[in-house]
């Protein structure tokens, strides 16, 4: 009866792995991904996969002499690509990298006429997700790790009696 301790042992070291809390460093976004900052592209969407956290970067990469970075303060300048009160302007070198360091929305636009093709990002940085949460929730990881005993238990049962009938145990896993 050595055979079915693998396949049962496998997943459940996974989902323990799987359990450990993620880390919370700081992280770096590459405005645009390989697309980079750059006109004709659309970033309406690309903030939709990540979560932005206080103390996380975002780099904006460019090509020099075409565009730059302008930091507009809210939701009307943005809407009308206007930079004439920038908060912060990037236009030197290819690359500008900037720190989310509050919450909130934050808005970027190319000034350089770009932006009415789209080329502005918006994000809304999150609190950090600081260390005590994690003390506190340690219910979840607890009751997969017990569906994991109770599915390794019905498991290792139905194997027991595929075995003793003469069935090949795989099938049940
Ligand atoms: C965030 O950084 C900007 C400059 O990039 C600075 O003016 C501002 O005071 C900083 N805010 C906080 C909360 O540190
Ligand atoms: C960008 O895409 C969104 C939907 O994905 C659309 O609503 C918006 O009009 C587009 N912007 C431009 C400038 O094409």
């Amino acid at each position: 009866m050595a055979a079915p301790n693998l396949p049962l042992f496998l997943p459940v070291a996974f989902l323990l792995l799987a359990a450990a809390p993620a880390p919370s460093a700081a992280e770096k976004f590459v405005v645009g991904g390989k697309k980079n900052w750059a006109a004709n592209v659309n970033y309406t969407t690309w903030p939709d996969q990540y979560h932005f956290h206080v103390g996380d970067w975002l780099q904006f990469n460019y090509a020099r002499d075409m565009y730059d970075v302008v930091q507009v303060a809210d939701a009307a300048a943005y809407d009308k690509c206007d930079a004439s009160k920038p908060l912060v302007k990037y236009d030197r070198g290819r690359g500008f990298v900037f720190q989310l360091n509050h919450t909130g929305r934050y808005y970027f636009i190319c000034s350089r006429g770009y932006c009415w093709s789209g080329m502005k990002v918006t994000v809304l940085v999150e609190e950090s997700p600081a260390q005590p949460p994690h003390a506190a929730a340690p219910s979840p990881n607890a009751a997969a790790r017990h569906g994991v005993v109770a599915w390794a238990v019905a498991a290792a049962a139905a194997s027991l009696c595929a075995a003793v009938l003469g069935l090949p145990f795989a099938v049940w896993l």
